[in-house]
């Protein structure tokens, strides 16, 4: 009654933003995303009828806070008359700071929950249960280059193209430390209740995720980075023109685009994405990752930088 296991955040280069069904989390649109190897969340679950209540400890310390919705995903995997668990999580990146943690933390917890219970379930149907505690969490189920399409009344998640197929590397550029002021849920319902660009981003999102199949398949980098960040700047228009507005950017992550601007003028094979936060991710092409590293290190307001490779999907691991 007791397993392990890790998964690694994806960032989403077509994104998702915006649900269809609220109560049941699925997604308004359909999203491309790449998962990442080096950052991770692994996830313990113990399952203990003597406990009374779960229990939550992440990176050794008692966590209230994020207990609630582990629980509702424990729940969801192994039914409500489960035994109590004690989880303990472990990641090596912050937390609800717009870097996927939760997307990670959901995907190893519902494997890890589905082992522990000696539950053999198929990785589409735990991308899906994962799907349902966070929406980009159905992707880090899945390795490299990862579509989730909506399908009738749940998700279909698969593989494109395997990571070590084309192997690019993402350099995050941390510009503020500190959690998200607004969770993403309630961004996106304000985005879908008040901005007037959120029926063309609907409308749009099916033709930018075929030009993003075609560049993935044909492994063409110009047309997956003008893809990918028009996307990008489209999500954040919306937030921006929501009421209120909805801006997770801060003057470093202008400063990092205007550093990646430059470097793409130079002619290195980089682009930009960011998510429901303040950092920057450059996607590049492996042998341009020091020059965009050293270049992001040293623009204004950036407090930190990772790298990572991309990576496989989330899968169990041995017990310390
Ligand atoms: O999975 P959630 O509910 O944290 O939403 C993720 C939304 C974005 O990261 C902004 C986009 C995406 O597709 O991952």
């Amino acid at each position: 009654m007791r397993a392990a296991a890790i998964a690694q955040p994806n960032i989403a280069l077509i994104k998702y933003w915006g649900k269809r069904d609220v109560g049941r989390n699925l997604p308004a649109v359909g999203s491309i995303s790449i998962t990442l190897h080096e950052l991770f969340t692994e996830m313990e679950v113990q399952l203990d009828g003597s406990l009374a209540g779960d229990q939550l400890t992440v990176n050794g310390a008692p966590d209230a806070g994020l207990l609630p919705r582990l629980s509702d995903c424990l729940d969801r995997v192994l039914g409500d008359d489960r035994d109590p668990a004690r989880i303990q999580s472990r990641c090596n990146f912050p937390i609800a700071a717009g870097l996927a943690s939760s997307a990670s933390a959901f995907a190893a917890l519902t494997v890890a929950a589905a082992a522990a219970a000696e539950r053999s379930l198929e990785t589409y149907e735990l991308a899906s249960l994962a799907g349902r505690a966070s929406g980009s969490a159905a992707r880090s189920l899945y390795g490299g280059f990862v579509e989730l399409e909506n399908r009738r009344d749940d998700i279909a998640v698969r593989t494109l193209r395997a990571a070590t197929e084309w192997p690019l590397t993402v350099v995050i550029a941390i510009t503020a430390s500190g959690p998200k002021a607004v969770g993403s849920t309630e961004a996106m319902e304000i985005s879908r209740k008040t901005s007037p660009f959120y029926s063309s981003w609907i409308e749009q999102q099916p033709h930018d995720l075929t030009i993003a199949r075609e560049a993935i398949q044909q492994k063409d980098f110009a047309k997956l980075a003008a893809v990918s960040e028009h996307n990008c700047l489209k999500m954040h228009s919306i937030m921006w023109a929501s009421r209120p507005p909805v801006v997770y950017w801060n003057s470093a992550t202008m400063s990092c685009l205007q550093t990646i601007r430059e470097l793409q003028a130079q002619g290195l094979g980089v682009f930009f994405t960011m998510d429901a936060g303040p950092q920057v991710k450059a996607v590049c092409v492996p042998e341009h990752a020091a020059q965009v590293g050293e270049a992001l290190g040293g623009t204004d307001g950036v407090v930190d930088l990772m790298q990572s490779g991309l990576g496989e999907g989330a899968r169990r691991t041995k017990m310390p």
